[in-house]
């Protein structure tokens, strides 16, 4: 079989090799697309391909199409919002996430964020301590599980907003949107892009947060209605906005609201060595397993 990997954004080359050995191993034929800059290039590319691993890379209805003889597509990462599933699964195509393996990844990036926001930017003023504030989470999924591990590390409190039962030791189950926003000093978002959360963080939510109230996004640029909390920074000069997702309009954020806002220069919460092994070699695996003996375990579709 020929598995691809097409990625805009490349795995680190350490875990392209390890993609090479499981899928040479379990006697199938690597195929690289990296960095590709349009559209065309994955379309021609996915023609040939049994089975496809992607990052962020949209896999549309058209690249679906393209892929007369995909079986599989899996999606090297935790949010699948960038395949069309109802496309995939008209044609029969599998559709598979890695969940947990880039976790940390993301998790880290929160507290490297936060700790550049809390020092100032590392501009030599008197800045704050994590130690002691309330850190709550929007949704305990896989990366808001390492971000309450490594906050409680820090000291801080923690809570998650969660309709299932939180059984970690030190965690506040939160049951209410409201009560997140308006209790905890940093809120950080994990909840993923999908009909209900598109556009759900905005002015009423943050305007709740208390004073120096923090927000962090390392979840998707969808969730944000970036009218509704541009607004919320500019009636309150305390609050800051930290993100791997940058808002459509970043210089207008930045010049508006200078050290108050951090945007990376782009989305590079999973981009480590250690969660491109972990999430590229879980697909590869996930896709030999499959051909080899019909496993689905990770089958969203
Ligand atoms: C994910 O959903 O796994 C993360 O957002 C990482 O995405 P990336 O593979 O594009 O870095």
């Amino acid at each position: 079989m020929n598995i691809l990997v097409a990625t805009e954004k490349p795995f680190a080359a350490e875990a392209v090799e390890g993609i090479r050995k499981e899928v040479e191993q379990g006697g199938h034929t690597l195929v690289l697309l990296e960095k590709y800059t349009d559209k065309q290039q994955l379309l021609n590319a996915v023609a040939a391909a049994d089975a496809l691993i992607v990052r962020s890379d949209k896999v549309d209805a058209e690249v679906i199409e393209a892929g007369k003889n995909l079986k599989i597509i899996v999606r090297a990462g935790a949010g699948y919002d960038n395949i069309d599933l109802v496309a995939a699964t008209n044609k029969g195509i599998i559709v598979e996430n890695t969940p947990g393996q880039n976790s940390n990844a993301v998790a880290e990036l929160v507290f490297g964020m936060l700790i550049q926001a809390a020092r100032n930017g590392f501009n030599g003023s008197t800045g704050r301590e994590l130690r002691g504030k309330r850190l709550g989470t929007h949704a305990f999924g896989q990366v808001a599980r390492q971000v309450a591990r490594i906050a409680k590390g820090f000291e801080m409190t923690v809570g998650a907003l969660s309709s299932r039962n939180i059984s970690e030791e030190g965690v506040i189950q939160i049951s209410d949107i409201d009560e997140l926003y308006s209790n905890y000093d940093i809120v950080s978002l994990h909840i993923p892009a999908k009909p209900n959360t598109i556009g759900l963080i905005g002015y009423d939510l943050v305007s709740k947060m208390p004073k120096g109230g923090i927000l962090v996004n390392t979840a998707r640029k969808e969730v944000i209605d970036e009218a509704g909390l541009m607004k919320a920074l500019e009636e309150r000069p305390d609050l800051t906005y930290l993100s791997d997702l940058r808002p459509s309009n970043a210089d207008e954020w930045i010049e508006k609201f200078a050290n108050r806002v951090y945007f990376t220069p782009k989305k590079l919460g999973a981009q480590t060595a250690e969660a491109n092994i972990n999430a590229g070699i879980a697909a590869a695996c996930q896709i030999v397993s499959y051909f080899a003996n019909g496993d689905e375990t990770f089958r969203v579709n």
